[in-house]
């Protein structure tokens, strides 16, 4: 994925985030990354718990083994620039924004559309963090961090994609567009309403 690309329309997202926010992030760093750290963290948790509870499928697990262990090498990463910079990981913080998305997951379907839901809301996840790290890596000014952020867009764009394609494994892709078109509505209605802050990555 090229920078210079429109995550916008790559990723289907609907409301695009204010860049300026990057302004205000640089300044909150050590939170900015400790926010980071803790949504790599629950990325891995996520991946965990969606293998133990849907091991009968094994495009379930065979995609979502290496992806869990990404994610673990994503908050390692994290804490390394942490500590390098005398930082500490601290304790976790409420996350509203999948906290709200976690709301529009329907509950009680049959397995096959349950594993849908939460596929789709990991996409979404995926997708607006991969846009968040874009504009982190085009407009903050530390070069370091530019690249360390272009690093992190690229590795959630491809589970984007990863997720996006398991759930099309489970029904058919009429179903699949459709019911990540409303995902992708709700989200956007979601970062409307969610103040935008410097010291969290949604
Ligand atoms: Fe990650
Ligand atoms: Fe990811």
């Amino acid at each position: 994925m090229q920078t210079t690309e429109n995550t916008k329309t790559t990723l289907g997202l609907e409301m695009a985030t204010d860049p300026r926010w990057v302004n205000i992030a640089e300044k909150s760093i050590e939170f900015i990354l400790t926010d980071h750290a803790w949504c790599e963290q629950k990325a891995a948790i996520h991946g965990i718990s969606i293998i133990s509870r849907f091991s009968q499928f094994p495009q379930i697990v065979d995609t979502l083994a290496p992806i869990v262990a990404e994610e673990w090498g994503h908050f390692r990463k994290v804490l390394k620039e942490l500590k390098k910079r005398g930082y500490e990981l601290g304790p976790q913080r409420k996350d509203e924004y999948v906290n709200q998305l976690n709301s529009f997951i329907k509950k009680g379907d049959h397995i096959n559309k349950q594993l849908i839901e939460y596929l789709l809301s990991f996409a979404m996840i995926e997708a607006r963090s991969c846009e968040r790290f874009r504009l982190l890596s085009l407009y903050i000014k530390d070069p370091h961090l530019k690249s360390f952020y272009h690093e992190f867009m690229v590795s959630e764009a491809g589970h984007y994609k990863a997720f996006i394609q398991l759930a099309k494994s489970f029904e058919d892709e009429k179903y699949i567009t459709n019911r990540w078109n409303e995902f992708v509505q709700f989200e956007a209605a979601m970062v409307n309403k969610i103040a935008l802050r410097g010291d969290r990555m949604h």
